[in-house]
């Protein structure tokens, strides 16, 4: 079994196939992490360059760390520091780590759709970390991962995602996922911070009432608030933001039912989420960061080559 595609731009580009080869090659390396030695030869001699032109931490561990366990040799290139501050283009700096036998390129940018220019002037497998407001795709596996471990399946399960739509790559990667394994979404949030035609474009259901989404779903999955990518005002304050929308204790304690939380991280407490929920038994939002290696591990392999599928 072999993925379809060279690169992982995109939750978009893949088939249900793919994405199933992800999810049981992850459950495998997640098995391999529970071992005294957590390392596999899986990728020795394979050169791993990260790319990160935006603050990242979890992702950058992640994908660092499932590296180092799959036995690749890793470079690290943050934009603070290297020769992007004096002006050289993206490409140029890609040409020149390549040049230095590089065989794959994990990338995080704030521009939209950097990746997928990449991948088409480079020949090093691309795998996206994060593109602007347009995709991460490996968040969206490693939500999809921790709601199947959690609750055994993601066919017909009921998912909402709450927050920042207009401005979240995990949205995106999120509904392009869920939708094509059967999940169905309803996204929440002020109308302000939900694109206008997502119901027609993405076939998600809206619904601007937290009470009744929460009454709705298995599995909330709350957002941040990505004020850095907001260039104007689109609600009154983070204070009111968290009364209408912050999810709460209360909240959840008056439905008749226990529903899961997750959060990509990073947490704003007090805003989208109130710290006795974030910590509650309630939450596997930590179990999403355990998992997300096991993820990148099973992304990295299955686009390395190095599996016998390939050919
Ligand atoms: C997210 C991101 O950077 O897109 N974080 C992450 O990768 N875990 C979400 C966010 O920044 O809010």
């Amino acid at each position: 079994m072999s993925l379809s595609t060279r690169h992982l731009l995109g939750i978009k580009d893949l088939t249900v196939d793919d994405i199933s080869l992800i999810l049981e090659t992850a459950e495998q390396f997640k098995e391999v992490l529970q071992r005294p030695v957590k390392k596999v030869p899986s990728l020795r001699d394979v050169t791993i360059v990260n790319l990160f032109y935006e603050n990242s931490t979890r992702t950058r561990f992640s994908f660092e760390l499932a590296e180092k366990r799959l036995s690749a040799d890793t470079i690290n290139f943050a934009v603070s520091g290297s020769s992007a501050a004096k002006g050289e283009t993206l490409l140029d700096t890609v040409r020149n780590i390549l040049s230095m036998k590089v065989d794959m390129v994990v990338m995080r940018h704030s521009a939209s759709g950097a990746p997928h220019f990449l991948a088409q002037h480079i020949p090093a497998a691309i795998i996206n970390a994060g593109d602007g407001v347009n995709e991460h795709p490996t968040q969206g596996l490693l939500d999809a991962f921790s709601m199947r471990k959690k609750l055994g399946k993601l066919e017909g399960l009921k998912v909402a995602i709450i927050g920042d739509i207009m401005h979240s790559r995990v949205a995106m990667s999120n509904i392009y996922l869920l939708n094509k394994m059967g999940a169905k979404v309803t996204v929440c949030g002020p109308p302000t911070l939900i694109p206008k035609y997502i119901r027609e474009s993405f076939g998600v259901e809206v619904n601007y009432n937290l009470k009744e989404t929460l009454e709705w779903c298995d599995v909330a999955n709350v957002l941040r608030i990505q004020l850095e990518r907001q260039n104007q005002v689109l609600f009154s304050s983070l204070r009111e933001y968290n009364i209408a929308y912050g999810v709460k204790r209360k909240l959840l304690d008056n439905l008749n039912k226990e529903i899961v939380v997750m959060h990509p991280g990073p947490i704003n407490r007090g805003v989208e989420l109130d710290s006795d929920v974030a910590d509650s038994k309630q939450s596997i939002i930590l179990q999403q960061v355990e998992n997300g290696v096991a993820v990148r591990m099973a992304v990295l392999y299955l686009l390395s080559g190095r599996n016998p599928g390939n050919n």
